[in-house]
């Protein structure tokens, strides 16, 4: 089985630095809900993330609804052949219980991850709890961790298939984020860093081609 970690995602609540700004307060009002309990959203709050920290990497949950769609309508997920997590930039981790399907709809993806982030249930199909990407690598214990990137070394995926097919419990880290790359800690606890594309792609179609391949090795 393959863990398959989003990591590092865009994924987080408004950070209190932007909560009283007044794109996060006028979205909060419409919805009916404190701004700290939205989803931090770079179509919503572009000129409040100006003044964040690391912000180019932040505020894309879009891009980890289509990651996670296109991992879950697998038929290796399907067959519980791939158990993801979310791990966000801020260091929460969301584990999906295996074969658990996300809500197709955006809006319904949003309100479930803000009810989770708020709450954090510590079990059921999605549970959430705070870790940093190497303590919950310490928790899978892979013997065989790779990062994507396109800082790392080439290869085929069809090569990289192989490789994972031969080990017992791998983790592969896909970026859950728009631009930017790994921190130093993560690419710290990875056996392999790889680049599987001479351009930069989307984690949607990165998911989608590497679950392929590990479909076509049996
Ligand atoms: C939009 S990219 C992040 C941007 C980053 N500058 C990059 O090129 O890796 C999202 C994620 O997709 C994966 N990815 C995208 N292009 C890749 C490539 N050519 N080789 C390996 N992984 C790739 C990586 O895991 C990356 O973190």
């Amino acid at each position: 089985m393959l863990n398959l970690i989003i990591a590092e995602a865009a994924l987080e609540l408004v950070p209190h630095e932007i909560s009283g700004h007044a794109s996060a307060r006028n979205e909060a009002k419409r919805r009916g809900i404190k701004s700290s309990e939205t989803l931090l959203d770079r179509s919503i709050h572009h000129h409040a993330m100006l003044k964040l920290l690391d912000g180019a990497k932040r505020g894309r949950p879009d891009l980890v609804h289509l990651t996670l769609l296109s991992i879950t309508s697998t038929p290796l997920y399907l067959e519980g052949g791939v158990k993801v997590y979310i791990h966000t930039g801020d260091n929460t981790v969301l584990d999906l219980e295996k074969r658990t399907r996300p809500p197709k709809s955006y809006a319904r993806f949003r309100d479930l991850v803000q009810k989770l982030l708020v709450e954090r249930p510590e079990s059921g199909l999605i549970s959430v709890h705070e870790s940093t990407l190497p303590a919950l690598l310490d928790r899978i214990r892979p013997d065989l961790a790779v990062g994507l990137s396109t800082q790392g070394k080439t290869s085929s995926l069809e090569a990289l298939a192989v490789e994972l097919s031969k080990a017992s419990n791998p983790a592969v880290l896909i970026g859950g984020f728009p631009k930017g790359h790994f921190t130093p800690e993560t690419v710290a606890k990875l056996d392999e860093l790889v680049r599987i594309h001479r351009e930069s792609l989307d984690a949607h179609v990165v998911a989608a081609r590497l679950i392929y391949e590990l479909e076509r090795e049996g």
